[in-house]
């Protein structure tokens, strides 16, 4: 994909007019950024290129029936070789951040355990320059998901403490090789489905699952879950500590935790369901945010789990003390919450018996939260952005950038390109998200960016490729990438609306 000849010189000086009107206008802080997000797996591919190790995705996919359509990212979009063709993309679309994830594989195959991988250093610094060069600020995630598979394979990865020590090492070779020029980072992108998937469902690597769920082999206790999220919230807080002690004065930039952030809705007015709502965002986001932040997991953790909580040690609530600067939040869904202590009922997708409610339930009238698409987990519902932004300010009163926000479809290979071009469910969401996100800054919540998944297609987990989340269509079998509706609606918007100081 190329602008046409001249077209981006004539964008530029009306985007230079258009800034000057929006600026009183527009109800962004300025310097907001606006940006696209991706991650390394779902976007690299080059899964054995130029001396990067295997990862845990890497294996998990290998296994048949773990991907519903049975494909894998080795090749995914190809980011890896296409990486300056995709800046030029975001460029032409007009965001000025890109946030993505860079793969812990591919710049230490072997953990802390071998050396550094001099090619994948080589990668990120291409790509990082490449977008400085284009204006464009990086927005840098260190783990999405994807580890060395050399850590579960030694000591079991997150079930074991060891994993502190090598995500310590891991995040201080990318500052001390990227941190004069990235002013962004985070630490974790969406731990807690990490952990739900990874130990309680068992529907992510390493495929463990526990309690009432029983489809994997191995892998039962309850306690899993809570381990690797206490190692996760650890990991972080070493992360953090060495970045504080070493990088941050002398590099200048902030650093930051992703987790996904559904909005939970009492499904009535009773007291009931609606402590049940506080339970569920308790055991689902709060568990790692009240720790990093508040410096202890949630009451209601304490009083359902009792002596099954992992303890924080002098020491460790030492280090936890140095917190975050800003909290990512990943946010696409509400669901209806339901109590099921003191009424029967089943708990429904990632939650277990012992917390007691039940997610996803119709309303009593049949009525749903939200317009069902074609993901099982994904209601149309924009006032949750604005429930779950003032309920995080509420809570932590700190800086937050939605990382991510953006629109599912079930990818038609039979469709026409026209149809596939013509996303207008994916305008309709995004603006709509858009609108309740301005209204959450109107009332004072302090949010600096805004990033849409995803810039292009690609390989959307257990879903594999037959779920399209692309502002750009793919073409799988060319990798041509071609800007939709939502591209471009995208385009005018930030154009409206980007205040720069
Ligand atoms: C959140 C995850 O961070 C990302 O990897 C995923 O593709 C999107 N949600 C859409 O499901």
């Amino acid at each position: 994909f190329k602008p046409k000849n001249g077209e981006s010189k004539a964008a530029s000086t009306i985007l230079i007019r258009a800034l000057k009107e929006s600026s009183d206008s527009s109800p962004f802080p300025s310097n907001f950024l606006f940006g696209t997000a991706s991650s390394s797996y779902q976007f690299e591919g080059a899964f054995l290129s130029d001396g990067k190790g295997l990862n845990n995705w890497d294996v998990f996919t290998h296994k048949p029936g773990t991907i519903m359509d049975g494909t894998n990212g080795d090749i995914a979009v190809d980011h890896y070789h296409r990486y300056l063709e995709d800046v030029d993309l975001m460029k032409y679309i007009g965001v000025n951040s890109y946030r993505f994830s860079m793969s812990w594989a591919r710049i230490l195959p072997k953990g802390r355990f071998g050396k550094v991988n001099k090619a994948g250093i080589d990668y990120y610094n291409r790509l990082l320059d490449a977008l400085l060069h284009r204006g464009i600020e990086p927005f840098v995630t260190l783990t999405h998901y994807d580890i060395p598979h050399e850590l579960e394979e030694r000591y079991g990865a997150w079930l074991s403490h060891e994993i502190q020590e090598d995500f310590k090492y891991y995040s201080g070779t990318c500052f001390k090789y990227f941190g004069n020029r990235v002013k962004y980072w985070i630490t974790f992108n969406e731990p807690n489905v990490a952990t739900i998937c990874g130990y309680r469902t068992g529907i992510y690597p390493p495929s463990r699952c526990s309690g009432s769920f029983g489809n994997c082999s191995y892998g039962n206790s309850e306690r899993e879950p809570l381990i690797a999220a206490h190692n996760v919230i650890l990991s972080h807080a070493a992360a953090v500590d060495l970045y504080r002690t070493k990088y941050q004065i002398s590099q200048g930039g902030r650093i930051g935790i992703v987790m996904n952030a559904a909005w939970f809705e009492s499904i009535s007015d009773s007291l009931e369901d609606k402590l049940a709502a506080e339970r569920a965002q308790s055991f689902y986001m709060n568990w790692f945010l009240d720790p990093i932040i508040l410096g202890k997991y949630p009451a209601e953790m304490h009083e359902i789990l009792g002596d099954d909580l992992p303890v924080f040690s002098r020491y460790d609530l030492q280090k936890l003390k140095n917190g975050l600067d800003f909290i990512g939040v990943n946010h696409y869904t509400s669901f209806y919450v339901k109590d099921c202590i003191f009424s029967a009922c089943e708990p429904g997708r990632g939650a277990s018996k012992i917390e007691g409610f039940a997610l996803q339930t119709p309303h009593r009238d049949g009525v749903l939260i939200g317009e069902p698409t074609a993901l099982d987990w994904l209601y149309v519902h924009p006032q949750g952005m604005e429930k779950i932004v003032t309920y995080l300010k509420l809570r932590y009163n700190m800086p937050m950038f939605i990382t991510e926000n953006g629109f599912g479809e079930r990818s038609n290979p039979n469709s026409s390109i026209k149809n596939e071009l013509n996303d207008v469910k994916r305008k309709e969401y995004i603006s709509s998200y858009l609108d309740a996100l301005v209204t959450a800054v109107r009332k004072g919540a302090d949010v600096r960016g805004y990033f849409v998944w995803s810039l292009l297609d690609n390989f959307e987990w257990t879903q594999g490729y037959t779920i399209c989340f692309g502002l750009c269509h793919v073409d799988y079998a060319s990798l041509e990438r071609t800007p939709r509706l939502s591209a471009m609606w995208y385009k005018q918007f930030i154009y409206e609306n980007m205040v720069s100081k």
